[in-house]
């Protein structure tokens, strides 16, 4: 029994219903009976004040910009721990001990390849097919190919099937880049980390030896931690609803990809970048300024903003930290970080941004990072969907191994035609 209760009064009725409180942030109140005693849905487009699940991975305090993984603070993950550590830590509930991490990661090793003829579908896109289109069809082709692992009930087979997808993305991932570059795909190399493969597989060539330089990878490693979850977002919601009807796991991440690709999402790395070069140098940033903040313009600054966080994306002050980290490691500057940093400076000042609570989020400075290690901006949303997958992966776990699981399924305030009668075309 809830301690505290909410009153609602409707057509001179009242009714209860319990509040809830969770280990930290607001409470809710919990209305699942609110139909059933009331006759009433209550209306919530884009979910602004509906918690849809229970969930114990992530938690956002979106006004003191908080991000915590199991409790644990996201620059604290990002600064000591690893993306396998994190991956771990986000199915599991727990750090790893030396133990299982040793066991955890020859697991995810052992099922980097792809079946061989997974790459024919590869040979059915066009060249120059996105990135994104790709992982979106190859990923969802993969529940065709592992039969023995789909008994969503058995905790085994979740388990299984978490870990090929886990494993596989990079390889997908790094396929879908070469498909576009038209080289050779290059097979995975268990001797390298998760991601010193992810990155040989992308820019190495069978020709030669691919030397996987450590700053690089230790900033392509961080950029997966900051974007493996981020609780009920609208992918991640995408792979729950899928999930709660029974769908196949392969198919569930399939539709999470779709939803991620979407420049309010995951589609926001790539088009942020876009926008930077656009604006090109920083005389030009007023201009653009005037457009974000002009309600006939549909410009938006991208990498700007946030459903949740009304105060600094943590993610983004790691990001704006890795990017000085990558130029010095590679020795290279690229102008566009200027721009960005201006960019940021003149819109924090700016009443429109302030009054908003805009700030800048996980997209802003990724781009700027991908882009020095040697990635194409149509790669960029396909890194997020590879790092995603781990939070992907693990809520959709939580949801099927929660015994109060039941399907989604949202209602609607309907405002179409009431009930008519059907016309005959030639008495039309
Ligand atoms: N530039 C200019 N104005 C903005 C921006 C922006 N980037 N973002 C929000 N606003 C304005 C918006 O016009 C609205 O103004 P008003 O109240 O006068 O109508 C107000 O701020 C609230 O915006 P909203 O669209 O109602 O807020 P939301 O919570 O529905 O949307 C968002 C959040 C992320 C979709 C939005 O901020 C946005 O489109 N940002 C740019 C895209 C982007 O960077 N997306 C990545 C999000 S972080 C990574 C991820 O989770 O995938």
């Amino acid at each position: 029994m809830a301690d505290k209760h909410a009153t609602l009064e409707l057509g001179g009725e009242t009714h209860e219903f319990p509040v809830l409180s969770g280990s930290t942030g607001p409470d809710v109140v919990d209305i699942r009976k609110l139909y059933g005693s009331t006759g009433h849905f209550t209306f919530d487009p884009g979910y602004k004040s509906t918690a849809s699940c229970e969930s114990a991975l992530t938690y956002i305090d979106g006004n003191e910009g908080v991000l915590l993984h199991r409790g644990y603070p996201i620059g604290q993950l990002a600064e000591h721990s690893s993306f396998m550590e994190v991956a771990y830590l986000l199915l599991n509930g727990e750090l790893p001990s030396s133990e299982e991490f040793d066991d955890f990661n020859y697991t995810i090793t052992r099922h980097t390849m792809l079946h061989e003829q997974l790459r024919q579908f590869y040979q059915g896109f066009r060249r120059d097919a996105h990135p994104m289109a790709i992982m979106c069809g190859v990923v969802g082709a993969l529940s065709a190919f592992y039969h023995d692992s789909t008994d969503i009930s058995d905790p085994e087979h979740r388990k299984i099937s978490s870990h090929r997808l886990i494993a596989k993305m990079p390889t997908i991932a790094a396929m879908a880049y070469k498909y576009a570059v038209g080289q050779p795909f290059m097979q995975p190399d268990n001797n390298l980390s998760y991601t010193g493969n992810f990155l040989r597989m992308t820019f190495g060539v069978p020709a030669e030896e691919y030397e996987v330089i450590p700053a690089v990878e230790k900033a392509m490693d961080r950029i997966f931690i900051l974007h493996a979850d981020h609780e009920q977002n609208a992918s991640t919601s995408t792979v729950r609803l899928a999930g709660s009807s029974g769908a196949n796991p392969f198919a569930c991440i399939a539709a999470g990809i779709a939803c991620l690709w979407g420049p309010a999402h995951g589609g926001a790395n790539e088009a942020a970048l876009n926008m930077l070069r656009e604006i090109g140098t920083p005389d030009k940033i007023p201009h653009y300024i005037e457009r974000a903040k002009d309600k006939n313009d549909p410009f938006r600054l991208m990498g700007f903003g946030h459903r949740v966080y009304k105060n600094y994306d943590p993610r983004a002050t790691v990001m704006q930290k890795t990017v000085r980290e990558v130029f010095e490691a590679l020795n290279v500057q690229d102008p566009v970080f200027e721009t960005a940093l201006r960019l940021e400076e003149i819109a924090l000042s700016d009443d429109y941004f302030k009054e908003k609570k805009l700030f800048p989020n996980v997209d802003f400075y990724s781009g700027i990072i991908l882009s020095a290690i040697g990635f194409p901006t149509t790669m960029f949303t396909a890194l997020f969907a590879l790092a995603r997958t781990v939070g992907w992966v693990a809520q959709w776990n939580e949801m099927i191994s929660d015994p109060a699981q039941v399907i989604g399924r949202p209602r609607q305030l309907y405002t179409g035609p009431t009930e008519r009668d059907y016309v005959p075309l030639d008495k039309r």
